[in-house]
């Protein structure tokens, strides 16, 4: 029987291989104590929500370069928010960032609520936005679920069920897989697992760190997945 794969040597991996961002934490950083800020990891998880990583960096840094804390964000005006966000695209996102601003600025004193249930009721923050925030910012056990989850998801199971209806399932088989220790730098692994080795076209599965513990690989059917409705 193969075993099911182990979220510590994904977390070894990450250890040597984390891409550097400018939102985040480099884990060597983070397990000598220095914690995000979940102004930043908000912010970056909003941009990021169908834009590349490429497109985000140079935008994250203007809004944290003008705006370092989410009270200064909050007392921005409108019009300088929208022509910021301005090649972003997507324009409700920035429309929901500066909302959520200022509903942390008034009602939670500038803090951001470190509970799942809390940050999903935030202008503009869904299930991924919410588990992202209180696994990354305050390591929560949280379960994050983008398509670079997904899709690692579907090939360590090697489970061909089509997205979208997949999506339940692949969410319980990377809640199974969450670690109660650094459930944060894991979050991150698995996303860097996904955009990096376990890509969508030619993975490379030779570098995986958990290649052994892979349905897909040992079936030969990575490529394959996951599979997805015809639209
Ligand atoms: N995509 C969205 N959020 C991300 C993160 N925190 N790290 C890497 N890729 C991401």
């Amino acid at each position: 029987m193969r075993e099911l794969p182990r979220a510590d040597d994904l977390l070894v991996w990450y250890d040597r291989h984390a891409r550097a961002m400018p939102w985040r934490v480099p884990p060597a950083a983070r397990q000598a104590g220095v914690t995000p800020d979940p102004y930043r990891v908000w912010m970056s998880e909003i941009m990021l929500q169908q834009t590349t990583v490429a497109a985000v960096k140079s935008y994250f840094e203007t809004f944290t370069e003008r705006w370092p804390t989410v009270t200064d964000l909050a007392g921005a005006a409108d019009e300088d928010v929208m022509a910021a966000w301005a090649g972003l695209g997507y324009y409700a996102r920035a429309r929901n960032l500066l909302k959520c601003a200022r509903v942390i600025a008034e009602d939670y004193g500038g803090s951001f609520p470190r509970e799942h249930a809390d940050l999903l009721l935030l202008p503009g923050v869904g299930p991924y936005t919410a588990a992202a925030v209180s696994s990354i910012a305050y390591d929560a056990p949280e379960t994050v679920l983008d398509g670079n989850v997904e899709r690692v998801m579907a090939r360590i199971f090697n489970d061909h069920t089509p997205l979208p209806q997949a999506k339940p399932v692949f969410h319980n088989y990377a809640s199974s897989l969450t670690p109660p220790l650094r459930p944060g730098d894991y979050a991150q692994a698995v996303m860097d697992l996904g955009a990096t080795i376990c890509t969508p076209k030619n993975p490379a599965c030779g570098l995986c760190p958990w290649r052994s513990n892979c349905a897909a690989w040992a079936e030969g059917t990575a490529a394959e997945l996951p599979k997805k409705m015809p639209k």
